[in-house]
């Protein structure tokens, strides 16, 4: 009985962590779909910023995620460097607004 109660407690706090583990692969189905991996690692920078690099800079700030959606469908420049991001206007606003949280949670 008690072993079946241990089993169970311990199934129920799995769960949540493989539907996170869920969540994130789905993330990064997007991310790869819309190509954001020819520009960007997930780590260390390719052509703009690792995904963990620009959730390191935004730590703490609590208006990045909104930011980040518009500047990832809008494109643009300068705060990593000389080289623009070019706009993914073919993405929904809800769709960058996930995947800008998705980056700020990478790391
Ligand atoms: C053609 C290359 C390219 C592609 C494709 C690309 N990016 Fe970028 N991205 C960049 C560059 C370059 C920067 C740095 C821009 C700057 O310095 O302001 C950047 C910056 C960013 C930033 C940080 C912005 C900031 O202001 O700090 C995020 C977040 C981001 N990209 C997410 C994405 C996502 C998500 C995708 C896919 C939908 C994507 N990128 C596709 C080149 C790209």
């Amino acid at each position: 009985m008690k072993k079946e109660w241990i089993a169970l407690a311990t199934a129920s706090l799995l769960l949540p962590c493989v539907a996170q583990a869920d969540a994130a692969a789905d993330m990064q189905a997007l991310a790869d779909k819309n190509g954001c991996f020819a520009c960007h690692g997930m780590q260390s920078k390719v052509v703009g910023p690792g995904f963990a690099e620009v959730a390191a800079k935004y730590k703490g700030d609590g208006q990045a995620a909104e930011r980040l959606g518009r500047k990832i469908r809008d494109g643009g420049k300068g705060v990593w460097g000389p080289v623009p991001m070019p706009s993914h206007g073919n993405l929904g606003e809800a769709d960058a607004r996930k995947l800008a949280e998705w980056v700020l949670s990478a790391g």
